[in-house]
């Protein structure tokens, strides 16, 4: 099919969209801004979780070529992105295609959706609270983003398509996932997942993070006395200042310290990056991760003391995961940097271990990317042949019969 046949027959179509996005009229995010800039279709939705939270989920529902077009009447894969913290659904749509995650799985016949975590930009709706005044609407830690957030978007995108959703997470989405499935959620409406800089254990992070929590504590992320984790707000600022003065530390290049030496990001779509994100999270929820760090544990968020603890669980001590309970048979798929300051290579083969114990031989592909950081896997221009291709062939390979 030649490019102008394409374009006519696309006309039509193109006019029943404009008359159907009319009316009414929803905000358009810059995440489908984006994808839409390049000439992909994208759709925005709010989905409500249990817990009142509404959060904006996007979809890029086909590839950008009509090829393949005739086979619309077939049913495409659903495939559900989730970003890690401090990010929100553009850490997918921000590099072109050719590099962007999204954009290969949506030409390779996917249907992509892309979640956006609760106090993230698009995500910041609420049934009761505003989360711009109210303390409670940042009481959380990733306990309740696997809890709530990963239910909703899952259950939404099973419901939509009629199929088992396929997942693809990046940093503290893996962490949310792993959990989830440890307890035998959602696995029978996941078909199969692939963890990017997986995150469970938190011992061995290399970068400034890690010293905060090791040497500072709790103390000084409290000291900023606000629910809302702002990194762009002053108060953040400060606090990294503070750190940043520790001995030996250097802080010119803020995104290497905290994520590691990436290889192969442009700076340019870095800079655009940036533009948008780093996102807030929830203070709790950098202090629950600061928790980890120190305890090198699994474990649900620690109140401090026994008795709130014993009133909140039951028990004096947090309770841990196990991840040898994950599904055997549930297809997994973890990529992992030699180079990641946050996913230290021990952690992640922590992680391993602990799931080879268990997990079916066939059913768990591990790869480590010598080169690779935190970002890169988000953003490195060689994605395409060394990344995404692997990943593409995971999803086709665990093609299931609902
Ligand atoms: C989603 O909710 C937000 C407010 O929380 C609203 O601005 C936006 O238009 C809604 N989008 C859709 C697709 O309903
Ligand atoms: C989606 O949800 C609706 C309403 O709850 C239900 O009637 C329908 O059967 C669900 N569809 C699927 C495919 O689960
Ligand atoms: C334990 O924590 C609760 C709530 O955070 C607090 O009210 C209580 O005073 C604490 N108890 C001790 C012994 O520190
Ligand atoms: C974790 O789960 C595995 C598999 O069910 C079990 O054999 C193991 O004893 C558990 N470990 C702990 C510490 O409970």
């Amino acid at each position: 099919m030649t490019g102008s046949t394409c374009m006519r027959s696309l006309l039509p179509l193109a006019l029943i969209g404009l008359l159907l996005t009319a009316s009414p009229v929803h905000s358009i995010t810059h995440v489908c801004i984006t994808a839409q800039s390049y000439g992909y279709d994208c759709q925005e939705f709010n989905v409500t979780t249990e817990d009142g939270y509404i959060l904006g989920l996007q979809r890029i529902p086909r590839g950008r070529q009509c090829v393949g077009a005739a086979n619309e009447h077939i049913p495409k894969k659903p495939i559900l992105l989730q970003h890690g913290i401090l990010m929100d659904g553009f850490t997918w749509v921000v590099s072109p295609p050719g590099e962007g995650l999204a954009y290969a799985l949506a030409d390779e016949g996917f249907d992509v959706w892309i979640s956006n975590t609760r106090g993230t930009k698009s995500s910041r709706g609420h049934k009761l609270l505003d989360a711009n005044v109210d303390a409670a609407y940042w009481g959380w830690t990733w306990v309740e983003l696997a809890k709530f957030d990963l239910t909703a978007n899952v259950n939404f995108v099973h419901n939509l398509t009629g199929q088992k959703v396929n997942y693809i997470a990046h940093s503290l989405g893996t962490l949310t996932a792993l959990t989830a499935f440890s307890q035998h959620k959602l696995v029978d409406k996941v078909n199969a997942a692939a963890l990017l800089s997986p995150i469970a254990y938190l011992k061995h992070m290399t970068n400034l993070v890690q010293l905060a929590a090791e040497f500072y504590g709790d103390e000084l992320i409290s000291m900023l006395g606000i629910p809302e984790f702002i990194p762009q707000s002053a108060a953040v600022d400060a606090l990294l200042r503070t750190i940043c003065l520790f001995p030996g530390l250097s802080c010119r290049d803020l995104v290497s310290v905290i994520t590691g030496n990436n290889c192969c990001i442009n700076p340019s779509i870095l800079d655009l990056f940036l533009k948008y994100e780093p996102q807030s999270t929830s203070t709790k929820n950098i202090m629950h991760l600061a928790q980890m760090v120190r305890s090198g544990k699994l474990s649900m968020y620690d109140y401090g003391n026994g008795s709130a603890n014993l009133k909140n669980y039951g028990v004096v001590e947090p309770p841990a995961y196990n991840l040898s309970n994950i599904p055997a048979d549930l297809p997994l798929f973890l990529g992992y940097g030699g180079m990641d300051a946050i996913s230290d290579v021990e952690d992640v083969e922590r992680l391993i271990d602990e799931l080879k114990l268990f997990h079916q031989e066939g059913k768990l592909t591990c790869q480590l990317f010598e080169d690779y950081a935190h970002a890169d896997f988000v953003m490195a221009t060689d994605a395409k042949e060394r990344l995404h291709r692997p990943l593409i062939e995971f999803f086709n390979s665990n093609e299931h019969s609902n």
